[in-house]
């Protein structure tokens, strides 16, 4: 479709890794490549999104838009319940292509339903808000959960179930898709009983992993975006990262110098954009970092920050805190125009600007932010995406998968596992006393009681 795609740019880390320290790491990409494409590596049961772009058949892509269309036609509200790998790909894709303004259009001037959330979270302030905004609109329902037992997902579904019986009786069931487990899971069994309409997360690709599964395609597609770009995206970058050549795959030489500024003690990485669009896309990469390096007492700690806007709260810091950081900034190479005015009386001082894009101004303070970093003991790199459509978001979701494999192996974790997530659920089970949980119940009231409260 196009020449351009997206590119890894270190020029800013040079003075803190060498070119030789990046090159050592050559040899042994090359071989967890090989680890990671032979499927010999740890977690190997979930590799399944290494070639999902180019299994995806166009039938499946046309069922699931056919699909959208008939909800974009019917729905006022198209509501998403999910958590964590089975919510935020599609936050950030939505967040990233709409219109920041799009939902407060009159229905007839909107593109596409109000796509909203549950599940995400356990606030019952949060879902009487939704409620009432439900209240006498068109609802259809997405109910996502690969388990099909998350706890948060399955209680806000189970409420939701509720209210859309009452409001739709029979028809209900033709309103709620539900997107699980081929055969395993509460939510697949239910679906069943009920008759819904179900879309498959296939086996081998994990929650956060899964965003070019019905996952995230069908709340994309829904939002009115082109999902076959997005799935093409993705695809050219199956390729271009399918070679084990750290200087000839974006992803690996990303993977590379994360790990080389981890051994050097930069375990705080910043993901930085300029446009607020990327917001999310920077929560859905928290996760997919976070969950598939931060185990066994390692892992870089992925955080992120939205500028200018966080330059003004974050930026102290950033430029003059504890140096443990290092930052990658995501870019975008072309963006809408919006000129600056002319002011006869230019009390402001800015007529300097007039006549200049505001693009270029961000431009500047991108430029600006990256120097002062780095003067400022913050080692930095960008990711430079050439502009933000569906096709440059299926790149960069592909290159963000691949290099987190890379940089799970080059740390020796498990990417793909998530073991420590279950501890909290283990303990909220026990103490909302879930059957089977009883000495745990026990062992941690015990704890509670044990402990000296200090509050002042
Ligand atoms: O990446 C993961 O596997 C997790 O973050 C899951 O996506 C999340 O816990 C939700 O799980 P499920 O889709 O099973 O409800």
């Amino acid at each position: 479709m196009s020449n351009k795609r997206i590119e890894v740019e270190i020029t800013n880390l040079l003075k803190t890794i060498n070119e030789k320290e990046i090159s050592a790491c050559a040899t042994k990409i090359s071989e967890l490549h090989g680890a990671i494409h032979s499927k010999k590596g740890a977690g190997s049961d979930f590799l399944g999104w290494l070639d999902l772009p180019s299994n995806i058949k166009p039938a499946f892509l046309d069922e699931v838009e056919t699909l959208a269309a008939k909800i974009r036609k019917d729905a006022d509200v198209f509501l998403c319940i999910g958590i964590g790998g089975s919510y935020l790909g599609a936050k950030a894709v939505n967040t990233a292509l709409n219109d920041f303004f799009g939902d407060f259009y009159d229905k007839s001037e909107r593109k596409a339903p109000v796509i909203v959330f549950a599940g995400q979270n356990l606030s019952s302030d949060y879902l009487n808000s939704l409620f009432k905004f439900l209240t006498g609109k068109s609802v259809y329902v997405n109910v996502i959960s690969k388990s099909g037992t998350t706890t948060e997902p399955a209680i806000a579904f189970r409420i939701i179930k509720k209210f859309m019986e009452e409001k739709y009786g029979a028809e209900a069931k033709n309103r709620i898709i539900a997107t699980t487990d081929r055969v395993k899971g509460a939510l697949k069994k239910l679906s069943d009983a009920e008759g819904y309409k179900t879309f498959v997360i296939p086996d081998d690709v994990g929650g956060r992993f899964s965003v070019l599964t019905p996952v995230g395609l069908l709340p994309i597609a829904v939002a009115g975006h082109d999902i076959k770009k997005l799935v093409e995206g993705a695809k050219s970058f199956e390729e271009y990262t399918g070679n084990g050549d750290l200087m000839k795959n974006p992803a690996y030489l990303y993977a590379a110098c994360r790990y080389v500024l981890y051994k050097k003690g930069y375990f705080i990485e910043l993901l930085s954009n300029f446009e607020p669009a990327l917001h999310y896309v920077s929560e859905w990469w928290k996760q997919l970092y976070g969950e598939s390096e931060g185990k066994n007492k390692k892992g870089i700690f992925p955080a992120s920050v939205d500028f200018t806007t966080d330059l003004h709260s974050m930026g102290q810091y950033i430029q003059d805190g504890e140096r443990k950081i290092f930052e990658t900034f995501l870019t975008l190479g072309s963006v809408s125009k919006f000129a600056i005015p002319t002011d006869p009386q230019n009390l402001d001082g800015l007529n300097f600007l007039a006549g200049d894009y505001l693009s270029h101004a961000n431009k500047m303070a991108y430029e600006g932010t990256r120097l002062a970093h780095l003067e400022g003991g913050v080692p930095n790199m960008s990711i430079h995406i050439p502009e933000l459509n569906e096709y440059y978001l299926g790149q960069l979701i592909f290159f963000f998968e691949k290099a987190v494999a890379m940089s799970g192996y080059l740390i020796e974790v498990n990417p793909f596992d998530q073991p420590g997530v279950e501890s909290y659920k283990k303990n909220m089970f026990a103490l909302m006393k879930k059957p089977g949980f009883e000495s745990e119940t026990e062992r941690l009231n015990g704890v509670l009681k044990a402990m000296k409260i200090f509050k002042v």
